[in-house]
């Protein structure tokens, strides 16, 4: 008996997601395998830092179309979320090819790429995502940090409010959307000085509050440097801190020697050495 073929005629085509990374910085930071999503796509949503980024890739494509409309003061931004997953999965039903263009690495702090692959996915679309220079890779350069050194932990300052999360001082700690810090609506486009103060009094837990903390925002024009701002902890609240940037807590405590695993090891290498 003949197996019915799975395969669609000629002339249907099927769907396919990819969702790329532009990088921070315009121009610089794009790789040619997200350049040639962009350039084979039959339409592009556009989820970028600001307008001057997306007028630069409207050059590149006739059907950028731009994500940033969705955004309300007062709406939450997970419905935002959803509706973009809902615009890209609509045109790869309808079979067009559809590039998804976000700042940074598509796939950092960024949950709508995430899920528009796991739908795709799941409907039996062809999907990708293809990294990108996110604002991370840049403050490791630009702060000359390596993350190897002492370790680095990272967080999205609001849910180290939220949630119990265990803090370790002797490595770096990276804290994420510092200005929208406390925001339980996830309707608010910015919070103020007392939700910082909260996050300032949960972390002097673990950190003098005269300890450095160092306030980042990686360079998104050629043009621009990167604006770094150094500051005692204590003062975190008093700071106007925009919603790009991120905030760097530089390890306040030397490593602490594991001596009873160094002692288990010890064992191990003489034993080995006795084979
Ligand atoms: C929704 S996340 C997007 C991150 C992005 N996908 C990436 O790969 O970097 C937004 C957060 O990224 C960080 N961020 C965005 N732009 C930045 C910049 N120019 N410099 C430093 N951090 C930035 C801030 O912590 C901001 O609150």
């Amino acid at each position: 008996m003949k197996t019915p073929s799975l395969s669609l005629p000629n002339d249907i085509r099927r769907g396919s997601l990819a969702c790329v990374g532009l990088g921070m910085t315009l121009g610089s930071h794009l790789t040619p395998l997200a350049r040639s999503h962009i350039a084979q796509a039959d339409v592009i949503f556009a989820g970028l830092s600001d307008g001057i980024v997306e007028m630069w890739l409207e050059r590149m494509h006739p059907d950028v179309r731009s994500l940033q409309p969705y955004y309300q003061e007062g709406k939450s931004r997970m419905k935002t979320y959803r509706q973009w997953v809902d615009l890209m999965m609509t045109e790869v039903r309808a079979g067009k090819r559809v590039c998804g263009v976000f700042y940074g690495h598509p796939g950092i702090f960024a949950w709508s790429p995430h899920k528009a692959i796991e739908v795709a996915r799941a409907e039996g679309f062809e999907a990708h995502m293809e990294p990108g220079i996110s604002a991370e890779d840049c403050l490791y350069a630009d702060l000359g940090i390596d993350p190897g050194r002492f370790g680095c932990q990272h967080f999205e300052a609001s849910q180290l409010l939220f949630y119990e999360r265990r803090i370790d001082p002797a490595g770096y700690l990276v804290l994420w959307q510092v200005g929208l810090v406390g925001d339980r609506s996830l309707a608010r486009l910015q919070t103020g000085p007392a939700y910082r103060q909260v996050l300032v009094d949960l972390l002097s837990r673990d950190y003098p509050l005269d300890h450095e903390v160092i306030i980042y925002r990686g360079a998104t024009l050629p043009i621009e440097k990167p604006r770094i701002r150094r500051i005692p902890l204590c003062d975190l609240p008093l700071v106007q801190l925009a919603v790009e940037e991120t905030v760097v807590v530089p390890p306040a405590e030397a490593l602490k020697p594991n001596l009873a695993i160094q002692e288990r090891l010890e064992a191990l290498d003489k034993a080995d050495a006795l084979e």
